[in-house]
């Protein structure tokens, strides 16, 4: 696929250098500093563009900003319809908030109309994916995903799994507040997660019920 990286912070350099692994072709895209950005993508082996041009020619486009940045990035990246868009971000800081009982993923995807949204990424520190995603086997490291486009999902779903993560989908936008900041009980944010222990969270939340405790791997 070619894919474009909004935004190649901590997240979507790891994104970036994980699909590109996966045989990928990526573009960089968004920075106050284009020639910083320039080297960036020499240094892993993609390319940079606009933000607009970097859309306009990807299949996919991974949005990654701080979230104060967001409405900045959306102007920028121009017209989003028909692109699968993977949303990383968190609602830290400043900017326009989610209404109260409404996720962060419902807030973003009506922000970005005619997208393929599907939110991931998010709940655990750029350090650990990067780590995680070395993983083999048992030890594999679950990336939730949601979102209301089931096809968008799958594809997400396929790349998660090269990058070396164990996809899980939670389900729509409207009901993944689990996997959402900020880091409590009750929650998979903030978490590590494994294949084993996915399927009754999922339940759960496809139920409408608490969550099970949050394993320990230790
Ligand atoms: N860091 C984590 O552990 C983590 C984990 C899960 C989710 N997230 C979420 O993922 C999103 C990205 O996080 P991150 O840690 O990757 O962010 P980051 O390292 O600060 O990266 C932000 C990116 O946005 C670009 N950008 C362009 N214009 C900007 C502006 N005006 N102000 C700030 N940045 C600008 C930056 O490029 P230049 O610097 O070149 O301008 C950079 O590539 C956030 O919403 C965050 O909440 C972060």
């Amino acid at each position: 696929m070619r894919i474009a990286v909004i935004g190649a912070g901590n997240i979507g350099s790891n994104c970036a250098r994980q699909a590109l692994k996966a045989g990928h072709e990526v573009t960089l895209a968004f920075s106050r500093d284009p020639a910083a950005l320039e080297e960036t993508a020499r240094e892993l082996g993609a390319s940079s563009a606009t933000p607009a041009d970097a859309v306009a020619s990807a299949d996919l486009v991974i949005f990654s900003v701080p979230w104060s940045v967001i409405p900045q990035a959306l102007a920028a990246a121009g017209d989003l319809g028909g692109r699968i868009v993977v949303d990383t971000t968190n609602q830290f800081g400043s900017g326009p908030m989610p209404m109260a009982g409404q996720t962060a993923a419902s807030f973003n995807a009506a922000r970005m109309p005619g997208a393929r949204y599907v939110k991931s990424f998010n709940t655990l520190t750029s350090g650990f994916q990067a780590q995680a995603a070395e993983r083999s086997g048992d030890e594999r490291v679950v990336q939730w995903i949601c979102g209301d486009d089931r096809e968008a999902k799958e594809v997400v779903a396929a790349l998660l799994d090269a990058m070396g993560y164990v996809p899980v989908d939670l389900g729509p936008t409207a009901t993944c507040a689990v996997m959402e900041a900020p880091r409590r009980p009750g929650a998979v944010y903030g978490e590590e997660y494994r294949a084993a222990d996915a399927e009754a969270v999922v339940d759960a939340v496809r139920n409408g019920a608490p969550i099970p405790p949050t394993p320990s791997y230790r």
